[in-house]
């Protein structure tokens, strides 16, 4: 019975919710689109001629909002490369090259790498979040699995002046993560934009220049 009222009152707020209006009329798969969107204007992370991983882009309005920065030259196509990553499948792209597997896994890590042909990426971006075991120990532990792996990539695979973008929780763990990001980043930022929904916990965090890239 509880759970029915919450599963309604979820759908009433999401019908009414003025994001996922928005991003039915701009043609965008998902309101976590004005996450990105937001942070990208207040800190110009996305420019043309850049190499983009979007970790986690499944339904992909991540990925279309990258790839809509990124083009701009009549006749399509578009300046930079945008390599979207997920475990499930997603509808395709223009332009976007997109592996599915899971993040966490050594083989899909290899077909990241071949993707990339040596190339390092501008910017790194991570929406992916652990299903939800609602045991806030395992599930917080899922998580700072999934940035850990995140920062890794990025000291191998994104330049030095790159930045990488995550989704935390703010929760048990989250102190840890951000002392990571201290560790590794000449810069740090916490970002809750505002369609990420007050009641979440959800927030993002901003590394900028790596200070031990590999
Ligand atoms: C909130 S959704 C991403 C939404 C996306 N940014 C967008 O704008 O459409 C989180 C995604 O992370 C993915 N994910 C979670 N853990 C993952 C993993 N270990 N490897 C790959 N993808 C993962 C999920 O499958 C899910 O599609």
């Amino acid at each position: 019975m509880a759970k029915k009222k919450l599963n309604k009152n979820w759908l009433h707020d999401h019908i009414n919710d003025p994001y996922v209006k928005l991003a039915q009329k701009e043609g965008y798969r998902a309101r976590a689109v004005y996450k990105l969107k937001e942070i990208d204007e207040t800190e110009k992370l996305i420019k043309p001629g850049q190499v983009i991983v979007d970790l986690g882009a499944t339904p992909g309005s991540w990925s279309q909002y990258v790839r809509n920065k990124l083009s701009g030259s009549v006749g399509g196509g578009i300046n930079g490369t945008i390599i979207g990553l997920d475990m499930l499948p997603m509808e395709p792209i223009a332009d976007v090259h997109f592996i599915q597997g899971d993040f966490r896994e050594q083989e899909v890590l290899v077909q990241l790498e071949q993707v990339l042909q040596g190339r390092k990426a501008d910017l790194v971006i991570s929406d992916m979040a652990p299903n939800l075991s609602g045991i806030a120990v395992a599930d917080a532990a899922r998580m700072i699995d999934l940035i850990d792996l995140a920062i890794d990539f990025a000291q191998h695979h994104m330049k030095p002046s790159g930045s990488l973008l995550v989704k935390c929780f703010n929760g048990s763990g989250y102190s840890d993560i951000v002392g990571k990001f201290r560790d590794e980043f000449k810069t740090v930022v916490q970002k809750k934009p505002k369609a990420s929904r007050d009641k979440s916990s959800e927030i993002f965090l901003l590394g900028k220049t790596l200070k031990n890239p590999l």
